[in-house]
Order: C-alpha cells, then structure tokens, then sequence
C-alpha cells in the first residue's frame, strides 16, 4: 500500500524536458507567501541572545545574510532551502530551564526572538511526545508550511519539503552537539497538530529532546494553542496539505562530526553559484567521496574535473567507470550551466522513495555543505532534474543531487 503510495508521489513530481517546458511561466515574486511566522505583537518576547543556555537554539535556524533584491529585502538562512523559501518553522516547549518561563514559544528567526505561545506548569507536551513525566529542558518541534514551496514548484514541492527539513534536522544535531548537549528521539503522536493550534496549513514533521525527563507527573496540554497562520495568505484547496498530513513524522536522530569552527561556519554556508575547478584538490574530493551516510541511500559520484585523478563514476573512492559525463551530468541537472564547471557531483538515490528517505538525503546533503565549508570549497544542493535520466547512472531513484567545486573568488 505504501509502496503505491510512493509510486503515485514519485509519477506526479516527476520532472521531464516535456513538463519542465510547459511548466516554465511567468511567477509573480510580489505574490510570494511570507517565508516567517509572525505570533501576535500581545505575545511575550524574549530575545534569544540574551540567554547563553539557548545559544544552540539561536544557531538552528537563524538569518546570516541579508541583501536587497528588486528593491525588496532577501533574507537567506543558515540552512539553504529550495528556492529560498524556507517552508518551516520552530517551536520549543522550555520546561525548568534557569531564568526562563516554562511554556511553549515559537521561534522568531526573523527577529531572532522567542516568542511565548503559552505558560506551562503540571500541563505540557510530554504525553504527545511519548514521554510520562516531565522534561527538564527544551522539546524541540519543527513544523512544515507546505504552501510556502507549492508556490511556487506545485507538487514537486513535496520532495523539497522533506529535503528542506533533512536540512534543518541536521542544523539542529549540529548545533546541539556543538554546544555540548545531547539529542534525544521522541515518539510523537499525529494530534500534537491540533494541540499546537494549527490548521491545514503546517504540520509537525519531526520532534527531538535536548534536556532529561524528570520524575514528576505531567498532565497533556487540555486546550489547544492560539492559531496563527504560517504566511500571511496561504490558497485554502493546497493539494499537498492532505499529502504531507498523511506523513509519519520522522524520529531517526542523526549523528554527525563535531566542527570546532562550528559558529563560523554555519553563518559564512552559501550555496554556491559558481565553481573554478583549479581551486579543488584530489585530496578534498576524495575526503568528501567517504562521509557516511544513512544505510538507506546508496551515493555515486561522478567527478568532472581534477588534477590527476580519473574523471568518471565513484562508489565511495572508487571509480567504478571512468569517463568524461560532463554533458550528461548538466543535461540530467536540467542544463543548470555553472554545474559544468563543479569538480564533481554526488547522486543520492534510494531503493525506497519516500518521505524519510527524503530526510535521510536532506541530513547527509547538510553534511556535505559542512564538510565543504571545513574544506574550502563550494557546494550546491541541486533538487532540479529530469528524474528518468538519472537511470543510465542508477536502477534507483535519484532523490537528490550536490554539485560541489572548487570556490570562484
Ligand atoms: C532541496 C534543495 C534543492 C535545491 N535545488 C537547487 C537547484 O536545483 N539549483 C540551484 O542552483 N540551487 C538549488 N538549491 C540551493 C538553493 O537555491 C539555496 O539554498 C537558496 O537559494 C538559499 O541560498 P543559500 O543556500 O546560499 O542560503 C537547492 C537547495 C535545497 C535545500
């Protein structure tokens, strides 16, 4: 049954030369829904840089850049999301925490604030996340806002979603464990929707514990929260949102190299726009060939540029093929022509097209972006392709695809 679920998902995102001329119109950017969520100005505010104890939460998603395009502000995101639309958003339940009001806030990334929902005392969120008592510390809920990338890419916005949020799961661990915490899984129920005052519009869509259950008895939450619209207009008949609704949320926990330079690096991430492939070294492709990654996707490489190793198909270090697939590679990435000059490019396929092995991709592409930060060397994660000519290089299906190359000054 899933399966043909997943079948029926994967045929109508498919991206083909025929659908991608057909679908290429005019967008309207005035008519973009908000990429943030804004509680009422009544709420109560705390800035989030007044409290060294939230610092891995400010680093989870925060603004890092801000410039002006066509005379209007573009804000872009520690984490890159398809389009820049950023289609999530953070809620923390703060139990115990030293100097702040237990309750459930939702995280402000424009102003970098949290905002309180609601105070907590016996009542909480415990019971919907698994758990019979009460945890000290933050319950972290991260939500999806699938209207922001139906937008603009319709129903090919599903897979973008999921990637997004692998994305953003990924930031979470990092930061957690930059800072010394640990991350814990949760097992969370479908109706913390409803609990956390939303409509058809968002969706709870993973769940995670930084803190410690405590011993003492909680009550579940018996009214649920103020709803608030996640954009400031969103299309009533979205045809994603009964699709997303439907989705388990994802409770793997992800487990990742620590950086030192951790801080530094999640603000200077871009995703790269350009590549000189004189700047890329054998030694740092053949490192970025051998992160791990989830046992449920299977990666190739193919490398296009470099100095004196083989161009051609990798399976970790390995070249399996060697060859020139240049041409190929830009065709398959929908002729995307900055891809031409990236060193290589990695294929995340899967045996299993689904909305958790979208996640696993998103999680092991926010690695990749890091480790080429660490590197020195750009990267892009690259969601455009036409799906059925990703078959001469995998009998799977391609979920995902990470340009990376050496940096154009
Ligand atoms: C799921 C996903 C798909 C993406 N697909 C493409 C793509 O096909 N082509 C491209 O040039 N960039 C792609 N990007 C990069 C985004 O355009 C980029 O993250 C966004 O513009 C924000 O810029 P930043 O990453 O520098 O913050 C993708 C990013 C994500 C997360």
């Amino acid at each position: 049954m899933r399966y043909l679920k997943y079948c029926a998902v994967r045929e109508e995102t498919l991206l083909t030369p025929e659908s991608v001329t057909s679908r290429s119109t005019y967008l309207d950017w005035d008519t973009q829904p908000s990429s943030f969520k804004h509680y009422p100005h009544f709420c109560h505010r705390l800035k989030l840089s007044d409290y060294s104890a939230l610092q891995w939460l400010e680093q989870t998603r925060c603004i890092t850049d801000k410039t002006i395009i066509a005379q209007k502000p573009y804000y872009r995101l520690n984490v890159p999301s398809a389009g820049n639309l950023h289609p999530i958003e953070i809620y923390v339940q703060l139990r115990n925490i030293e100097g702040i009001l237990s309750g459930i806030y939702h995280l402000d990334v424009f102003n970098n604030e949290l905002v309180l929902i609601t105070e907590l005392g016996i009542e909480g969120i415990e019971p919907f996340v698994g758990l019979e008592n009460r945890f000290n510390g933050a319950l972290v809920m991260i939500s999806l806002v699938p209207f922001r990338t139906s937008w603009k890419y319709g129903l090919r916005g599903w897979r973008y979603l999921y990637l997004d949020l692998g994305h953003q799961i990924s930031a979470l661990e990092k930061s957690v464990h930059h800072f010394n915490y640990t991350l814990t899984k949760m097992s969370p129920q479908g109706y913390l929707n409803s609990v956390m005052g939303f409509g058809e519009d968002e969706v709870i869509a993973a769940v995670y514990g930084v803190g410690e259950m405590s011993e003492r008895k909680v009550r579940g939450l018996s009214k649920p929260l103020i709803q608030v619209s996640p954009c400031d207009y969103v299309q009533g008949d979205n045809p994603l949102n009964p699709i997303i609704a439907s989705e388990a949320i994802y409770t793997k926990l992800p487990i990742s190299d620590q950086y030192e330079h951790f801080l530094q690096m999640n603000t200077n991430r871009r995703s790269a726009r350009a590549f000189e492939p004189s700047t890329m070294n054998d030694a740092t492709i053949h490192a970025l060939l051998t992160i791990p990654t989830s046992a449920t996707l299977d990666i190739i490489a193919v490398v296009l540029h470099a100095q004196s190793m083989q161009t051609g198909i990798y399976r970790k270090d390995v070249c399996i093929q060697s060859g020139n697939f240049l041409a190929e590679c830009v065709h398959l990435l929908l002729n995307q022509r900055f891809i031409a000059r990236a060193n290589m490019v990695i294929l995340i396929t899967t045996e299993k097209f689904s909305a958790t092995t979208h996640v696993d991709a998103g999680i092991y592409a926010q690695e990749l972006y890091m480790a080429c930060e660490a590197q020195g060397v750009g990267c892009s994660g690259i969601g455009a392709f036409y799906d059925e000519e990703a078959a001469q290089w995998s009998t799977h299906p391609l979920l995902y695809a990470v340009a990376i190359g050496g940096k154009y000054e």
